[in-house]
């Protein structure tokens, strides 16, 4: 087997000093937030994958569905040498493009880029196995901080799937997707993944799943908090909430607390107070139309050459390339 080569652009207390600002930030905020980033330790990354596989959670198999009727498509396309993959988690729905790449005899390298460095060791060295003549060049960063970093030969082709685009607020997507164009030559490829405005109810239930796991996703950020910041959160004190916000098109999950309290943050030397029913915001997780993704990508220097939907058309997927 070829070892996959690994590049840290985290260091190893990046957890510790990044999440310091942000919850130092989000926590005196009114109201009170914190990035969906700090979700994705090895425990939350692990819950990732199950709501994943949850009957209630959609966008995962709908994406995969149209992966596998139009990988090929893609592949001929694209022509891509290097398959660039950012917010890459364990990279399985991945494999359908690097079996249609590897199939178009175009492909060389694959660079997974994830947050979570357990997600990117573990995806990097099965896919290295599985793939014994692909170089596998993985990089442990942020994709809102290290795009120019990214190895790889031209033509590259970068995915970025499961919605985790929706994940960003609007202006943080704006500044996310001309970062992207930035480091992109012309003619070089984006493959988008958008969840879909859909009937609200159906999208709240993929976010409050039936036997929890989500819940258990969400206050995984408290004991994220609890153990790298040496705070006291009290996790079962807070409640899931998953909100359809008709006006923004998003869902916004959310920790409320069900009783007054305090919260010490040692390594901040801060305390923080919640009323009763305080509500901290963890995540929105933006729903797309094909007009309004297909005018972001062209503000921020993409044309979409392609849009398929899955036969449910609950998720879309676009090929786009940089002009
Ligand atoms: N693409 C996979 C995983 C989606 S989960 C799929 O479609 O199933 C979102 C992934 O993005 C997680 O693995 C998380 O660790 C990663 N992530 C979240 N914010 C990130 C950031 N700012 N930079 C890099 N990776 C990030
Ligand atoms: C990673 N991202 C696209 C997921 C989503 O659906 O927004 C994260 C998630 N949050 C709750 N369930 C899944």
């Amino acid at each position: 087997m070829t070892e996959p080569v690994v590049d840290i652009h985290l260091a190893e207390d990046h957890a510790a000093r990044a999440l310091a600002a942000d919850a130092r930030a989000g926590l005196s905020a009114s109201p009170k937030t914190l990035p969906p980033k700090w979700f994705y330790d090895a425990r939350g990354s692990d819950l990732f994958e199950q709501i994943t596989r949850l009957p209630e959670y959609y966008p995962t198999r709908a994406e995969r569905e149209i992966l596998g009727a139009r990988a090929a498509e893609i592949a001929a396309a694209s022509q891509a040498h290097t398959l660039v993959e950012l917010g890459s988690g364990s990279s399985e729905k991945t494999r359908l493009l690097l079996d249609s790449l590897r199939a178009a005899g175009t492909l060389h390298q694959f660079v997974p880029l994830d947050v979570s460095r357990t997600a990117l060791l573990d995806a990097a060295a099965a896919l290295a196995e599985d793939y014994p003549s692909l170089l596998v060049h993985g990089v442990v960063g942020d994709f809102t901080e290290h795009l120019s970093l990214l190895p790889g030969e031209a033509p590259r082709m970068v995915a970025f799937l499961g919605g985790t685009i929706g994940n960003l607020l609007p202006a943080e997507r704006a500044k996310f997707l001309s970062s992207l164009r930035d480091v992109l030559a012309p003619g070089e490829w984006l493959l988008l993944g958008t969840d879909l405005v859909k009937d609200p109810e159906t999208v709240r239930v993929a976010y409050d799943d039936s036997a929890g796991v989500t819940a258990e996703f969400n206050k995984n950020v408290l004991h994220v908090l609890n153990r790298e910041l040496n705070a006291d959160f009290d996790v079962d004190a807070f409640t899931h909430t998953a909100m359809w916000d008709p006006e923004n098109e998003w869902i916004e999950m959310r920790l409320r607390a069900e009783r007054a309290m305090e919260v010490h943050i040692a390594a901040l030397d801060l305390t923080v107070t919640f009323d009763k029913d305080e509500e901290l915001h963890t995540e929105i997780s933006a729903k797309f139309r094909k007009e309004g993704i297909t005018a972001e990508l062209a503000d921020a220097g993409f044309d979409m050459t392609c849009w398929w939907t899955d036969t449910a058309d609950r998720f879309g997927l676009s090929l786009s390339q940089a002009v």
